[in-house]
C-alpha cells in the first residue's frame, strides 16, 4: 500500500511538473576510468538550480547577465588589464563535475573552467565561503606547500604567510585569499596524488563557484600541466543542453576513448595569457554565403588580446560588433524580413514560424557547421526563437570573440595541447 501511494505521488508529481522525472540518482561517473559526468548548474538534477523554477524568459535574462560579467572578466584577462569593476552579478561557470579530494575522499561539485589554470576549493574555516567546504583536517594526505617551493612561483601574486605559500586572486567580481596546498584529487577513478591547488581561506563577492573550480586552461598549475604522464595533455568534453535531465555530457581525460574521426584546427598561443584557448576563426558562413566581415574583426593580436577564444564559462557566443552585425543582418535577410523582436540582450527574435539556414564557423583547416539548436534558443512553448549570440557591449571595450557553451553543446570538443590543436565533432550528449 505504502509503495502504491508512493508511486501515485511520484506519478502525480511528474505529471504536475510536466516533464519526465529526471533520474538524478544514477551514478554520476561513467564506468570508464577517465570519464566524468558533466552537469549544467541549472539542470533539474543540480543542487545549484534556482529554488523556484524561473520562467523561460527570466532564465534567459539571468544567463545573459552572468555572461556580461564573464565577458568583462575574459576581456580583461585577454588584454592583460588587471581587474574589473563589475556589478554584483554572479558569473559562475555553468558546468560542474564531481571531484573527490583527500583521503578518505570528500566529494565536491567543481565548476569546469577552460580559461583558468589553477584549481581552487573552499576549505574548512573559510570566511565568507559557501557551506560546503573541504575539511583539510580529515585528510591524511593533505599538505601545505612551503614558501620556497617552485610551485609558489606559478601562482599569481604569491605571498608567504608564515611558512606556507599563499596567493590572492580576483575572479569576476570576487576576490579570494588562498594558501597553496596539495592533496590527492580523484577524477572518475583516476587518483592524482600530490595535486596542487588553492585552498580558499577568505572570499569576498558573489562570483565564486560555490564548491570550487577545476582549471582546464593550458598554463602552469592547470590539470593538464600537473598530469603529463597520466593524461598526456589531452582532454575532451561534451556539454549537455542547460535543460538536459539525462546527464550524458562528459569530460574525458587522457588519450583513451577519444574520438578518432574528428576535425581539427591549430591552437594559437598568447604568451601574455597562457591559459586561454585561442583559435584562428577566419570567417562565418550563413547558409552557403560567407558573410562579409572585415578581417580585423578576427585578427589575432597577443598585445591587445584580440582574436577568438573558446570558453566553457560563457554561455552565448559574443562577437566583436562588426562580425556580429554582419551575421545577424544576413540571418535576418534570410528570414525574408519577418518581424524581429528583442529579448534582453538578444536583438533578433521571431515569434512566427521561421525557416533557418545553418551557421558555419570557418576556422583554419576546419569548418564547424552548427545545427539550429546551437544558435537558436527557443522558448519552452516553442513560440519564440532568438539568435543566441550577441555583440560584445561597447563599454567593455572588447576585442576578443568568445565562442560560448551554447554554441558548443552536443559537440565533442577535444583539446590536444601536446599537438597544440583543438578538434570538434558532432555528438549528441543532452
Ligand atoms: C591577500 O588578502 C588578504 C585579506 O583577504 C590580505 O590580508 C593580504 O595582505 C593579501 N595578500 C596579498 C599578497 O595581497
Ligand atoms: C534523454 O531523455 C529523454 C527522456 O527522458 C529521451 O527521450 C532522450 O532520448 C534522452 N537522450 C539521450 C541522449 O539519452
Ligand atoms: C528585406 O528588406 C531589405 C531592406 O529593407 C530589402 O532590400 C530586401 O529586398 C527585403 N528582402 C525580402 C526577401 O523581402
Ligand atoms: C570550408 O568551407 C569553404 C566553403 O565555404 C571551403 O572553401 C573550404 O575548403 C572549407 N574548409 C575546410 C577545411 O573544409
Amino acid at each position: 500500500m505504502k509503495t502504491l501511494l508512493f508511486s501515485i505521488a511520484t506519478l502525480f508529481f511528474s505529471v504536475a511538473q510536466g516533464l519526465l522525472t529526471p533520474n538524478c540518482d544514477t551514478p554520476h561517473d561513467h564506468g570508464s576510468t577517465s570519464t566524468l559526468q558533466i552537469m549544467h548548474i541549472n539542470s533539474p538534477c543540480s543542487p545549484f538550480r534556482p529554488k523556484t523554477p524561473l520562467s523561460w524568459a527570466d532564465t534567459v535574462l539571468q544567463m545573459q547577465s552572468s555572461d556580461k560579467a564573464r565577458l568583462q572578466y575574459l576581456s580583461s584577462l585577454a588584454s592583460g588589464r588587471s581587474i574589473v569593476p563589475i556589478a554584483a552579478v554572479t558569473q559562475n561557470p555553468a558546468y560542474v563535475v564531481r571531484a573527490r579530494i583527500g583521503t578518505p575522499a570528500q566529494t565536491m561539485l567543481v565548476a569546469m573552467d577552460t580559461s583558468n589554470d589553477a584549481a581552487w576549493i573552499p576549505c574548512a574555516g573559510c570566511v565568507s565561503c559557501s557551506s560546503t567546504t573541504f575539511d583539510t583536517a580529515r585528510s591524511s594526505t593533505f599538505k601545505t606547500v612551503p614558501c620556497g617551493d617552485q610551485r609558489c612561483n606559478q601562482v599569481p601574486n604569491p605571498s608567504c604567510g608564515g611558512t606556507t605559500c599563499g596567493f590572492n586572486l580576483s575572479y569576476g567580481g570576487s576576490t579570494f585569499a588562498a594558501s597553496l596546498v596539495q592533496d590527492t584529487l580523484a577524477l572518475a577513478s583516476d587518483p592524482i596524488t600530490s595535486y596542487s591547488f588553492g585552498c580558499i581561506q577568505r572570499a569576498t563577492g558573489t562570483s565564486l563557484p560555490p564548491q570550487g573550480l577545476l582549471g582546464l586552461g593550458r598554463g602552469p598549475l592547470s590539470l593538464l600541466s600537473q598530469t603529463p604522464n597520466l593524461y598526456h595533455s589531452i582532454f575532451s568534453y561534451c556539454l549537455p543542453n542547460y535543460k538536459s535531465v539525462n546527464f550524458s555530457g562528459s569530460l574525458k581525460l587522457g588519450t583513451k576513448t577519444q574520438p578518432k574521426k574528428i576535425k581539427c584546427t591549430q591552437l594559437l598561443r598568447n604568451p601574455r595569457r597562457s591559459s586561454l584557448y585561442y583559435v584562428n576563426l577566419m570567417a562565418i558562413r550563413v547558409g552557403g554565403h560567407v558573410v562579409k566581415i572585415p578581417p580585423s574583426a578576427f585578427a589575432f593580436d597577443p598585445n591587445t588580446g584580440a582574436g577568438t577564444v573558446l570558453d566553457s564559462g560563457i554561455m552565448f557566443t559574443s562577437l566583436v560588433k562588426p562580425a556580429y552585425t554582419a551575421v545577424r543582418d544576413e540571418l535576418r535577410r534570410r528570414m525574408r524580413n519577418a518581424t524581429v523582436s528583442s529579448l534582453g540582450g538578444f536583438d533578433t527574435c521571431y515569434t512566427v514560424p521561421i525557416v533557418v539556414p545553418t551557421i558555419t564557423f570557418m576556422f583554419a583547416g576546419m569548418n564547424v557547421t552548427l545545427p539550429q539548436d546551437n544558435f537558436l534558443i527557443r522558448s519552452t512553448a516553442g513560440t519564440t526563437s532568438c539568435l543566441a549570440m550577441a555583440a560584445a557591449p561597447e563599454n567593455v571595450n572588447s576585442v576578443v570573440n568568445i565562442i560560448g557553451s551554447f554554441q558548443q553543446q552536443n559537440h565533442r570538443i577535444l583539446i590536444d595541447e601536446a599537438k597544440s590543436r583543438l578538434c570538434v565533432s558532432r555528438e549528441p550528449c543532452s
